[in-house]
């Protein structure tokens, strides 16, 4: 059963800026909102947790791994077991639906035939299985955030680190979205979602972390 846990966590960039004796967890299976304003510093809490930040003093627990006692090597092992959905999809252009989910279980290395089974079950679990010979520009932005999310899954990550994933959709769209998140969430993978959208996370009842200049409230 993994978890997350922040223990006094102090983390600055050059000019100062950045987080403060953040204390928290994120339990397994559980569902929390990081919310607060632009420049709160919640993009620097998911950096911290995929470890491309450490911290300057305090430790981030990941799983098994912790930022005290990590080396270079096993970043990739923290990153392996974390799926991310990002405000612009970041999906290839250049490559179809099947390709875009396809591509990471290569990486993973995956063989051929579980590559194939896999994607469609990814494609079928968002709704999208008919989409997946077009292009990502093809698509509407919600159905490529639905894609994103099929391939933030596909290597079965414990986690999914949501960075303003409704940023840039419609109301209906980003409430969609939310669902879709909830329904994988009951399937049993954790979800922390940052979003300075107050209205979204109004609407659901799951635990909230508010941040306020570097500062972790609630
Ligand atoms: N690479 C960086 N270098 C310097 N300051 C940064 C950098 N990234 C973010 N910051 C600053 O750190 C603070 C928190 O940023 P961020 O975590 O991106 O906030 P949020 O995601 O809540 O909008 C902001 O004041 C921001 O300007
Ligand atoms: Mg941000």
């Amino acid at each position: 059963m993994k978890k997350i846990q922040f223990n006094a966590v102090t983390a600055t960039y050059k000019n100062g800026e950045g987080i403060r004796r953040a204390d928290f967890v994120l339990n397994p299976h559980e569902f929390l909102f990081l919310t607060g304003p632009s420049g709160a510093g919640k993009t620097t809490i998911l950096k911290l947790i995929l470890m491309s930040m450490l911290p300057d003093s305090g430790d981030v627990q990941v799983g098994k791994y912790n930022s005290q006692h990590i080396s270079k090597k096993e970043i990739p092992l923290v990153r392996r077991q974390i799926g991310c959905v990002f405000q612009d999809f970041r999906l290839l252009e250049d490559r179809n639906i099947y390709e875009n989910i396809a591509f990471v279980l290569r990486i993973t290395g995956h063989r051929e035939k579980s590559i194939k089974r896999k994607t469609f079950k990814m494609l079928a679990e968002v709704g999208l299985s008919h989409k997946r010979n077009q292009r990502p520009q093809q698509l509407s932005g919600g159905e490529q955030q639905r894609i994103a999310i099929a391939r933030a899954l596909a290597n079965d990550p414990f986690v999914i680190l949501a960075d303003e994933p409704t940023g840039n959709l419609d109301p209906e769209t980003a409430k969609d979205i939310l669902s879709l998140f909830k329904t994988i969430n009951e399937r049993g993978t954790a979800v922390l979602m940052a979003t300075h959208n107050q209205n979204l996370v109004a609407q659901y009842a799951y635990r909230k972390l508010e941040l306020k200049n570097g500062r972790v409230f609630g």
